[in-house]
């Protein structure tokens, strides 16, 4: 494995999900992890190579990804709009929040528009019409940018989303068409068609690579570049992770050793909730893009038992995201006290972007000269501590600052990790065919042509009333 470089890499340190310390009940050991990951040996090699079943890791190799979302987001960084509205749900929405929010300024959108150097940024993934009816009552769509993401195209919120903006654009930006204001990030798809036949920018949403797993293509990316977000480096970082890992034995990847923990306190130390729990409120949205890679690539339907026996289970952790210190007055009583279901990983920095000393003074003389980001880092250790106390196991992804080249290495390493998961459960991460029933569902209830025998049988299914 290429070594680590300790001012710029991330790194897993594992040490609380060991037993001991921790009882045999609670922990694991390294020969435990290491003998899991002996079925998962060419796990990495095989996402590296063009019969993967998923492309997010052999998208990084690919510069055009990178070259295409830089040229047409410089394009818009020149046009200088005041505002982006990004419409998108799930996979293609939650992965250029994260990313925004972990690198651009922590109030953003607050600044003056010289300062932020690029559009104040919405994002629209849900049809709410308070929501999205308020933003159109405030923002000037002539002077706005609107980023449609779907790989499908064909997503009844999206669609929804889009419908609406543009109607509101063809009614506010006269002398102007509506397709001008617009990019959309798409795969092959009735959308694409349609907006190359408008004239509008459009960016590839790569056909091998899923919504949840797309926060390093043109899905995630090109939001936060137009807000100034050096995505290059996010890239970089990306790249570094997996140079770093891919060499290596199995057990000397953080991803490979983090998944391996995951499934064996799921498994056979029943904890089946996995909480990620940043001490960083840049990193709140990462813990929600998390849940849905988690929820959506390892909650499936798997074939258990003998070949005559057959019988057909649920498997998959239930991600569940924390935040520091915040939480520890609202849920860490809960993991600490509660039941012992719970695997709790921290994501720690080093050192915060910015520097707050506490001028002390009563009734906190005990603070005097002491700086937020220590306090932070006191917390964090300390509510460590109080789940080692309990027994209850815990790990920690740690980056030495948060940077682009560090944010790409920990969304990469998560994928990863996520992938591996996946193997060591031997399902499907790249589907969701529960997703889909939804989806089909809702398309029935709302009337659209072609489902109407869907419908019917969802109007034969009406659980029995109990109205109170
Ligand atoms: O991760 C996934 O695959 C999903 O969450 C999708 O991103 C989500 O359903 C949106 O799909 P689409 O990009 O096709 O609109």
């Amino acid at each position: 494995m290429t070594s680590r470089n300790a001012a710029r890499d991330i790194h897993f340190e594992a040490g609380g999900s060991l037993a001991p310390p921790l009882r045999r009940a609670h922990g694991v050991s390294q020969a435990d992890v290491a003998a899991e990951l002996r079925r998962c040996g060419g796990v990495l090699t095989e996402l590296q190579s063009d019969a993967a079943p998923a492309g997010f890791v052999r998208g990084l190799k690919r510069p055009s990804i990178l070259a295409n979302t830089r040229k047409v987001a410089a394009r818009w960084r020149r046009r200088k709009p005041t505002d982006l509205i990004h419409i998108g749900i799930g996979g293609s929405s939650l992965g250029a929040e994260a990313l925004l929010r972990a690198l651009a300024h922590p109030q953003y959108n607050l600044q003056p528009l010289a300062k932020r150097g690029g559009p104040r940024v919405h994002f629209v993934d849900n049809v709410d019409p308070e929501t999205l009816g308020a933003l159109l009552e405030w923002v000037d769509l002539k002077k706005s940018l609107v980023h449609v993401v779907s790989k499908s195209g064909g997503t009844v919120e999206t669609a929804a989303g889009f419908q609406i903006v543009r109607e509101a654009l063809e009614r506010s930006a006269r002398g102007t068409r509506w397709a001008e204001h617009c990019v959309f990030t798409t795969g092959r798809s009735a959308l694409r068609d349609m907006a190359r036949r408008a004239g509008a920018a459009i960016l590839d949403f790569p056909e091998d690579i899923g919504g949840r797993f797309s926060v390093l293509t043109p899905s995630g990316l090109f939001t936060p570049a137009v807000a100034g977000v050096d995505i290059a480096s996010v890239i970089n970082g990306a790249r570094r992770y997996l140079a770093r890992v891919a060499k290596g034995p199995v057990v000397d990847n953080p991803s490979a050793v983090a998944a391996g923990i995951a499934y064996l306190m799921a498994e056979s130390k029943r904890k089946p909730i996995h909480v990620l729990m940043p001490y960083a409120d840049s990193l709140e949205p990462l813990s929600r893009w998390y849940v849905q890679l988690i929820g959506e690539s390892l909650g499936k339907r798997k074939q258990k038992g003998s070949r005559k026996a057959k019988r057909s289970v649920g498997v998959g952790p239930t991600p569940l995201p924390a935040r520091g210190t915040t939480d520890q007055h609202s849920q860490v009583q809960l993991f600490v006290e509660g039941p012992s279901d719970k695997w709790v990983t921290f994501v720690g920095v080093d050192a915060c972007r910015r520097k707050r000393v506490i001028a002390g003074g009563p009734p906190a003389e005990y603070l005097e000269g002491v700086d937020l980001g220590e306090l932070l880092r006191a917390e964090h250790r300390g509510t460590a501590v109080a789940l080692a106390q309990a027994g209850r196991p815990t790990a920690d992804w740690r980056l030495p600052k948060i940077s682009p080249d560090s944010i790409g290495q920990l969304f990469f390493a998560l994928e990863l990790q996520t992938a591996f998961q996946g193997a060591l459960y031997g399902i499907n991460a790249y589907d969701q065919p529960g997703v889909e029933a939804g989806k089909l569902a809702a398309f029935a209830l709302i009337g659209r042509e072609g489902y109407a025998d869907h419908r019917k049988a969802i109007e034969a299914s009406v659980p029995p009333r109990w109205t109170l």
